[in-house]
């Protein structure tokens, strides 16, 4: 089955909790975690993540574009995310696979993100542990960005390891997947397709959200 998980980082952070229930019938709702660090741009933290897992009963898929994110992992896992994925070029291999043990402790989904010049093979220490896959089809930062069709041989070459290893792991595109791409990235083997723009812009949301599953 295929998955949408709509980023809020397209949505008016004015009024966050309508444009939540706007998506409310896919499958995550993804939250976009950038530190101004480890990405050039600044979004939302820990309080937010909290307001949001109040507002609403969706599984929240959290994406954090943060340096070391060893150090903040269990407390986004407090605040009320399932999912968090960590960038594998965020620490040293040591700490990545910490932030991983630590996510699961706490019960929840953990997984690595691999930014476009990453290899696939960067995740290989960390499948076992990973309850996801995020492959960037951008570069990690911004919304409304073009789509990279190069990241393909990557998302099949991760979707081989996952099924040969017979792995509980979904894998994950986020980056410019609009009603297009989201047949490119299906036919690659993805099976959670994030998407900002392509949700927010739409004038059905909910259609849009249904077009995307392919
Ligand atoms: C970019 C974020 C994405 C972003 C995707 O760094 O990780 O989740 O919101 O936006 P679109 O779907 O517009 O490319
Ligand atoms: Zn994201």
């Amino acid at each position: 089955m295929i998955k949408i998980a709509p980023s809020i980082l397209s949505a008016d952070f004015a009024n966050l909790e309508r444009d939540i229930q706007k998506v409310r019938s896919a499958d995550y709702l993804h939250v976009d975690v950038m530190d101004g660090i480890f990405v050039p741009n600044i979004t939302i933290g820990i309080p937010v993540v909290q307001s949001i897992r109040a507002a609403t009963d969706m599984i929240l898929d959290v994406h954090l574009m943060i340096d070391r994110p060893v150090r903040y992992v269990e407390r986004f896992c407090q605040a009320g995310a399932d999912i968090v994925t960590v960038h594998v070029e965020a620490d040293s291999e040591e700490n990545t696979g910490r932030a991983l043990d630590i996510i699961r402790a706490q019960g929840k989904r953990a997984g690595v993100v691999l930014k476009p010049k990453t290899p696939a093979e960067a995740a290989l220490p960390f499948l076992d542990r990973c309850g996801m896959v995020l492959v960037m089809t951008v570069e990690p930062g911004f919304g409304g960005q073009k789509f990279m069709a190069d990241m393909m041989p990557k998302l099949r070459q991760l979707r081989e390891w996952i099924d040969g290893r017979g792995l509980d792991c979904e894998l994950e595109v986020d980056g410019g997947v609009d009603p297009v791409t989201c047949k490119t990235v299906i036919a690659n083997g993805a099976n959670v397709l994030v998407a900002g723009s392509a949700v927010y812009k739409a004038p059905d949301i909910p259609a849009r959200i249904q077009e995307l599953k392919g």
